[in-house]
């Protein structure tokens, strides 16, 4: 065998030891949250991550509803085939509603865990934010704007 493929294995080997990543129903511990930033915020909400585009009702034409606005829609396209968990609706997220400091920043920073400390449903994104984002995206979503 190569020794590209005896490392690979390895490494197999190493992530199959390693235990599953440790979701669980466990809140996460308690954060302080830098302050953050609405402005900047809503940037990353509507300009780069585009939560609004999903999170929102649209009319017939396919334009966002300005009253709607983060308040839960269907889902706007279909799942591709190779996809097991798909999501039926977008909820709402005005306000992150059940979730903690710790919770919303995991949410955010952690691969899009939600408040049971499992993954969200596709199309929902994985996010990786830094932590001054997601608390800027944060106090933009529980602001009220
Ligand atoms: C491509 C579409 C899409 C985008 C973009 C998107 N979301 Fe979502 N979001 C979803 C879907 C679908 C769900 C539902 C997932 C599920 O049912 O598991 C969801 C769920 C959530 C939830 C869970 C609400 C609850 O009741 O637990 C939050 C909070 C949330 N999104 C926040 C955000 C934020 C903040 C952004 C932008 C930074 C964002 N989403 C961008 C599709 C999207």
């Amino acid at each position: 065998m190569s020794v590209a493929g005896v490392l690979l294995m390895a490494l197999f080997a190493r992530a199959a030891a390693q235990s599953p990543p440790a979701a669980a129903a466990t809140p996460p511990r308690a954060v302080v949250l830098p302050p953050g930033n609405v402005e900047h915020g809503r940037y990353i909400a509507e300009r780069v991550a585009m939560c609004v585009e999903c999170h929102s009702g649209r009319d017939r034409e396919g334009n966002i509803i300005d009253a709607e606005r983060y308040q839960g829609a269907s889902i706007p396209f279909i799942p591709p085939a190779w996809s097991q968990a798909w999501a039926t609706r977008v909820p709402r997220n005005k306000g992150l509603a059940g979730y903690t400091d710790a919770m919303a920043l995991r949410l955010l920073t952690e691969g899009s865990i939600g408040r049971d400390g499992t993954p969200l449903k596709p199309p929902m994104p994985r996010f990786r934010m830094t932590t001054q984002d997601a608390a800027d995206v944060i106090a933009f979503m529980r602001s009220g704007s």
